[in-house]
């Protein structure tokens, strides 16, 4: 792996735990404006300084995300279809690579809808963006089981979609937590991050989520609504900083998110 790509993986993977802490904000590219995610200008631009890294896509970088933001960019790059049909897995390459290294991102990412109606186009536009990221050296994220896909959450499905987003040559995976997950991540042999799908009745259920997900050998989360959609969303992605970073306990995650609510609650300009 050539020396810009490490760098850039790098730059997402952080020491000294070498896991991740992504900040998920792509939903817009087929849900449209997301409960909490509607202004995405106000709502990310809190959390930017507390992420590893943003997934976005293009517009919404442009739009939303200061050129002066020093948090590494993954730029969704795969699109074409909306929550209004009925087939979500119809998508093609939306921006190109050479507007991702314009852009200065740090990874593109696209979905693979294994076991879906476009199972194939979406797995040929992953092993495309492959060859192309050897020419860029910028590594590409293969994001399992989106949508309706979703719903197939166990883990010999999402070992098996995992599993072939690595064989054809993803440098990394993002896909969901399911019980058995240590079986995904044997399975798949480049860093897993796993979202954290739709708001969980509680902040502890996503702190709960999160801290199996690494226990399991998960490399870190690329999170949105369980964040932005939380009554307390920076301190939710500090909690979730713990346990990602620092092997924190859901009990300690727990503290740190009520220590950062309180300090919040006290001084309301800094929320
Ligand atoms: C789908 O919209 C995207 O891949 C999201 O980035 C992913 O689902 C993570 O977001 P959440 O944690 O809200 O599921």
């Amino acid at each position: 792996m050539d020396w810009g790509m490490r760098n850039r993986l790098a730059r997402m993977f952080r020491p000294p735990s070498g896991n991740s802490v992504m900040l998920a904000v792509d939903h817009g590219y087929f849900m449209g404006p997301t409960r909490r995610l509607e202004d995405v200008r106000g709502t990310v631009a809190p959390l930017l300084p507390h992420a590893d890294a943003v997934a976005l896509t293009r517009g919404i970088l442009r739009a939303c995300v200061p050129a002066e933001s020093a948090t590494p960019v993954v730029l969704r790059v795969s699109g074409g279809a909306t929550v209004l049909q009925e087939d979500l897995s119809d998508e093609a390459i939306t921006t190109s690579m050479p507007e991702a290294a314009r852009l200065n991102v740090s990874a593109v990412a696209l979905s693979v809808f294994v076991g879906a109606p476009h199972e194939h186009q979406s797995l040929v536009n992953l092993a495309r963006l492959v060859d192309e990221s050897a020419e860029t050296g910028i590594p590409v994220l293969a994001i399992t089981a989106v949508g309706k896909e979703l719903e197939k959450r166990d883990a010999r499905y999402l070992a098996l979609a995992c599993r072939v987003s690595a064989e054809l040559g993803a440098q990394m995976v993002k896909t969901y937590y399911c019980e058995g997950f240590s079986k995904v991540v044997e399975g798949c042999p480049v860093p897993l991050v796993v979202a954290g799908g739709p708001k969980l009745d509680s902040d502890r259920a996503a702190l709960e989520l999160a801290h199996g997900a690494i226990a399991d050998g998960a490399r870190g989360i690329d999170m949105g609504r369980n964040i932005w959609q939380s009554d307390h969303p920076v301190a939710m992605l500090k909690a979730l900083r713990a346990i990602v970073h620092e092997r924190a306990t859901v009990r300690e995650a727990m503290d740190v998110l009520e220590a950062e609510r309180a300090a919040r609650v006290s001084a309301p300009s800094a929320a």
